[in-house]
């Protein structure tokens, strides 16, 4: 596999990966997103660039540069970046959601900048789409990697995001782990297959890790035509 892997074993195929926050408005000054930086994101788009696949890479904001080779598509909400990897799920072999979706946005964004005033402030939120679970609805031929972000009880909510969201992977990182998850340039996971391979990822840079995870796709995806 090894050997396998030096070559272009994802010739011919399209991969489509998500990367980075989403950012929802309030007001033109405001908005609201979590800490993502799009690093994992962006090292799996290179990996799979690297073994020869025709990547689209659809990200939120973010401060790295677009690797050669790749096609990027800048997007800043939820809302955006739903549509455009439905747009480009169909055509996809492997698609791997490794952003950092917001799960709510603000019910109303104000045109104008909101001045303050005294005394608190409620803003009321409202559930963004999930974009993965949509893509698990819709499934045809991709084989569909998820990620999961948790804090506790790691594997339990993890496994339960696999079966719930019907994806074929998942990437499991315990951001409350030293180095893991956003931000860092290393990363450990627990990968769990819906075939029932199950692999723990020491922590490691993302760009190995990155490596890893597609391994593990195509390991499975080849265990498939068989
Ligand atoms: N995800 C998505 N669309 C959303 C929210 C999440 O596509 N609106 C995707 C993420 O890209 C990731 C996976 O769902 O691949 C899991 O994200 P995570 O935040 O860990 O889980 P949630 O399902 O959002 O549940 P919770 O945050 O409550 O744990
Ligand atoms: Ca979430």
């Amino acid at each position: 596999l090894e050997e396998e892997m030096q070559n272009k074993v994802l010739d011919g195929k399209k991969v489509l990966i998500t990367a980075g926050p989403t950012q929802e408005k309030i007001d033109p000054v405001r908005y609201f997103t979590n800490p993502s930086s799009g690093k994992m994101g962006f090292a799996l788009a290179r990996q799979a660039l690297s073994l020869g696949a025709d990547v689209t890479l659809v990200t939120g904001p973010v401060n790295l540069t677009t690797p050669k080779g790749i096609r990027r598509i800048d997007i800043t909400t939820a809302e955006e970046m739903y549509d455009q990897v439905l747009e480009h799920y169909h055509s996809s072999d492997i698609v791997i959601k490794a952003a950092a979706v917001a799960d709510y946005r603000p019910k109303k964004t104000f045109e104008k900048k909101m001045k303050k005033q005294d005394g608190d402030y409620t803003v009321e939120m409202e559930r963004t789409r999930d974009i993965l679970a949509e893509l698990g609805r819709r499934k045809e031929h991709q084989y569909l990697i998820g990620f999961a972000a948790e804090t506790n009880d790691v594997e339990q909510y993890g496994r339960q995001k696999l079966e719930k969201k019907n994806l074929d992977a998942i990437v499991i990182n315990n951001v409350s782990e030293a180095g893991t998850g956003f931000g860092h340039d290393t990363n450990s996971s627990l990968f769990l297959t819906k075939r029932g391979r199950e692999t723990t990822m020491p922590l490691t840079s993302k760009d190995e890790l990155a490596k890893q995870i597609l391994r593990e796709a195509v390991k499975e995806l080849a265990g498939e035509e068989d």
